[in-house]
């Protein structure tokens, strides 16, 4: 008798409590889904305002990462102290320098019991990641206590690269967004920002050396209303730019570094340059013509939007990638080469007298010497080149990543050539094609990739690993291109859910993998992440599907 009444109590405890104890989430339900864990209810942590963060050296930084994120999350106020403090019976989270069972890159441990809470980790990524693994195990919401479960995780990521891109020249987004978006990469465990900054329509990014490019090249007079596909097209006649100082930028490099995140930044040649020539028309090949940044979208062929190869702008473009290698500590940089049409090089006599003294055979020999001519500019500040996959239309030698926009044929070319690649083809890796065939859903380019073509995605097309050329393969990354993304809620709406899937696909072994229980773990745990953040999201996944074609 006694006992059942202690029985009945100790339930209707547990029931009150938890309106200020918080439950933790189940370890089953973390996306992206570890290599391996267990769990047990043994000797759960109590966490509480009174628990320290005991930080090494090495990640200071992240201490005050997470202290934040704590702060956010749960409303709990914690401490920050090196890690050898005596903090008698209060419990602890401790970030640990670790390299010896930490044994590969981005690799965390994170284990609890009694009074620890332990993540460690070799190098600043994996500690992101054993925080993010932990902040998925704490309630979602304001709690006084929370009982931590007893883990013990170990993970690390199937592919070194894991990107988010980003265009900023078709729209341009306020740096507390951009922000946001490096903490939604973070959340999920990307490891790499491509932040598209320069293209037809609009400069971004401010270089001393040359002011024009944000006075002139970073403002349109008018933009496109509706779809590129609309007759009549209808303009807006509202001037609309902007540009990212260099103080900015430093600040969001900082901002990624801190949640372990690479920016690399993309400059775009040489097509893709109609903003660059009308801010300095004598690198164009018509350089007495007026030219406007482009208040249009899809240029190639239509529109001349490409570098003349003469020694301005050879000079041109040896200062601006220095800038931008002396802005960025990223070991690659992006130079585009993506989309050059050959026609106005072949219609313009200059270009051709060029070609003929310099030996050039074709276009598309003169578009590989451009590339060329600027990996010579960033290989003397120690930086390499990642392009588009047009930059092997020519030849190059092998340290220049190819990022593939096309399918697996370009892929399996690039990494037969022995070049790294980065597979991030428009099916189904472009976030700006549609994610249903609902006529009614929000104005996309075109194409269709819903959730599960994401979720299905291999990066490793099977020819490569029958090949044995797998190990070529660095990752995968989404693009989002904004042409008809005007403002950061429309670029939520078309990311998520589809990069909570892609996270799964970059981190997770195949074998681990499973549609169902993703979409399972989606609705219990991130959905209501998305709504936390005040996110927009695309909330009709499961109705749309490959089999709607
Ligand atoms: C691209 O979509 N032109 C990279």
């Amino acid at each position: 008798m006694k006992k059942r009444w202690l029985a009945l109590f100790s339930v209707l405890g547990t029931v009150i409590s938890l309106h200020c104890r918080g439950q933790a989430p189940s370890v089953n339900n973390i996306v992206p889904k570890p290599v391996s864990y267990t769990a047990t209810d043994e000797r759960p942590v109590t966490l509480s305002r009174h628990t320290v963060i005991l930080a090494d050296d090495e990640y200071k930084a992240q201490a005050e990462y997470l202290q934040g994120l704590l702060l956010d999350q749960c409303d709990l106020a914690l401490a920050i102290a090196p890690p050898d403090t005596k903090v008698g019976r209060h419990s602890r989270i401790m970030l640990v320098h670790d390299t010896i069972e930490a044994n590969r890159p981005e690799m965390y441990w994170l284990e609890s019991g009694g009074p620890v809470v332990r993540i460690k980790a070799r190098d600043v990524a994996g500690m992101v990641h054993g925080i993010q693994t932990f902040l998925q195990l704490l309630p979602l919401g304001k709690v006084k206590e929370v009982k931590f479960p007893t883990v013990e995780i170990k993970d690390y990521p199937r592919f070194a690269y894991r990107g988010m891109h980003l265009d900023v020249s078709r729209h341009i987004f306020p740096v507390d967004f951009l922000k946001k978006y490096i903490d939604y990469l973070a959340f999920h465990k990307f490891n790499n920002f491509h932040w598209h900054l320069t293209d037809d329509q609009g400069w971004r990014l401010e270089i001393k050396s040359y002011p024009k490019l944000t006075q002139v090249g970073a403002w349109r007079n008018s933009t496109l209303i509706g779809h590129f596909k609309d007759t009549p097209a209808r303009y807006d006649s509202t001037r609309y730019g902007g540009f990212y100082t260099q103080d900015q930028v430093r600040e969001i490099v900082q901002y990624a570094a801190v949640r372990g995140i690479n920016v690399i930044p993309e400059i775009d040649i040489p097509g893709h340059s109609r903003a660059i020539i009308a801010s300095y028309p004598e690198f164009s090949t018509k350089p007495d013509s007026a030219w406007q940044v482009a208040n249009t979208w899809g240029m190639y062929n239509r529109q001349n939007n490409v570098l003349a190869p003469n020694p301005a702008t050879f000079k041109f473009l040896e200062t601006v990638f220095h800038e931008v290698a002396d802005l960025f500590p990223s070991e690659y940089i992006h130079l585009g080469g993506d989309e050059c049409s050959k026609m106005w090089w072949k219609a313009d006599p200059k270009t051709q007298a060029f070609m003929k003294a310099n030996g050039i055979k074709d276009e598309k020999e003169l578009q590989t010497y451009f590339i060329k001519q600027v990996s010579g500019y960033l290989a003397q500040k120690n930086k390499k080149v990642i392009g588009w996959h047009e930059i092997l239309e020519g030849n190059l030698d092998t340290t220049a990543v190819v990022m593939n926009w096309g399918g697996a044929k370009q892929g399996i070319e690039a990494a037969q050539r022995r070049h790294p690649v980065i597979m991030s083809p428009g099916n189904p890796l472009y976030f700006d094609n549609y994610q249903s065939k609902d006529p009614k859903d929000s104005l996309a380019i075109h194409g269709y990739n819903p959730l599960d073509a994401v979720y299905h995605f291999n990066p490793v097309p099977a020819e490569l690993q029958q090949l044995k050329l797998d190990r070529y393969i660095l990752g995968a990354q989404a693009n989002v291109w904004t042409e008809y993304m005007g403002y950061p809620s429309k670029v939520e709406y078309m990311v998520f859910p589809r990069m909570t899937a892609l996270s799964e696909v970059l981190w997770t072994d195949p074998k681990q993998k499973d549609f169902a229980d993703f979409k399972r773990r989606l609705k219990a745990a991130i959905l209501p992440r998305y709504t936390f953040w005040g996110s927009a999201y695309f909330k009709d996944f499961e109705r749309w599907t490959l089999a709607d074609k």
